[in-house]
């Protein structure tokens, strides 16, 4: 923390801190970021700079949709679609805190990655259609925004949500008909950085470094994942 604003209480200047910037403001590639105080938490001695910064968005979005729109509860049934992904990782750990049993899908290569995250049953979205499992869920998750909303509230049990993180304005208006369907818009509070910090720090959310790279290659990087470049976790770009 390199400065504070009036009414600033949570934090001081040289604070460790994690957490997201304003989505419309952005800024968040650089030295320095003004970010509203909501959206920080303090970072844990015990959790890494490049760790921490794994945990903003994909921990919010993951928390905004189980807890703030499903209320998971434990011994529910969760399916994330996109297990493996940053937000669909962040929403197997923190189901499988509340005490949820996990079920989901990814690609034949991180099947291993998602059983050792605790995921029970693991689906190659590549030789499985999601849609036509037998099995019935209190909480379908769609990280990878490749379901339709038909199929995922065809999976649900009575009762059950469907989340989605990659609404259209068209999904907006059908939520409003269909209270099932719950879309999401990554949303910061206090109390939600304050559970990911903690839980990060009682080690039972980590988000994997894949890679990290200086400012001068960020450009270089993103393109290359915007071209398709699969990486076994997350990507850093550190700050000079
Ligand atoms: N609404 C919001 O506020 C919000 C917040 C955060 C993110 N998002 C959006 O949510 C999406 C996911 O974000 P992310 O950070 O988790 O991305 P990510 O890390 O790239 O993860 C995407 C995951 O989807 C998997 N996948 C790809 N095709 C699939 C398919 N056909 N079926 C099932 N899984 C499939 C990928 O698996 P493989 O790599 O194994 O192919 C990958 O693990 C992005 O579109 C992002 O823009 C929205």
């Amino acid at each position: 923390m390199i400065s504070v604003g009036p009414g600033v209480t949570r934090f001081k200047v040289g604070d460790a801190v994690f957490g997201s910037a304003k989505i419309k403001n952005g800024g968040a590639l650089g030295e320095a970021v003004i970010a509203p105080e909501t959206f920080l938490a303090r970072k844990p001695g015990s959790v890494s700079f490049e760790e921490a910064a794994c945990l903003g968005t994909p921990g919010i979005t993951a928390w905004n949709g189980l807890v703030d729109k499903a209320n998971l509860q434990a011994g529910a049934k969760v399916l994330i679609n996109g297990c493996t992904g940053g937000v669909g990782e962040s929403a197997g750990q923190i189901a499988r805190m509340l005490g949820a049993e996990v079920s989901g899908s990814c690609s034949a290569q991180q099947k291993g990655r998602a059983e050792q995250l605790g995921v029970t049953q693991v689906y190659d979205y590549r030789t499985t259609d999601i849609s036509k499992i037998a099995d019935r869920f209190d909480v379908v998750y769609d990280t990878a925004g490749t379901m339709t909303v038909a199929a995922g509230l065809g999976l649900l049990r009575k009762g059950g949500v469907y989340l989605d993180i990659n609404p259209t304005p068209g999904k907006f208006i059908r939520a409003v008909f269909d209270r099932r369907l719950k879309p999401i818009v990554c949303t910061a509070r206090n109390d939600i950085l304050d559970g990911l910090a903690r839980s990060a720090s009682d080690g039972k959310l980590r988000l994997p470094v894949a890679l990290t790279v200086p400012l001068e290659n960020a450009i270089a990087l993103v393109t290359a994942l915007e071209q398709g470049r699969k990486l076994n976790g997350k990507a850093i770009v550190s700050m000079p």
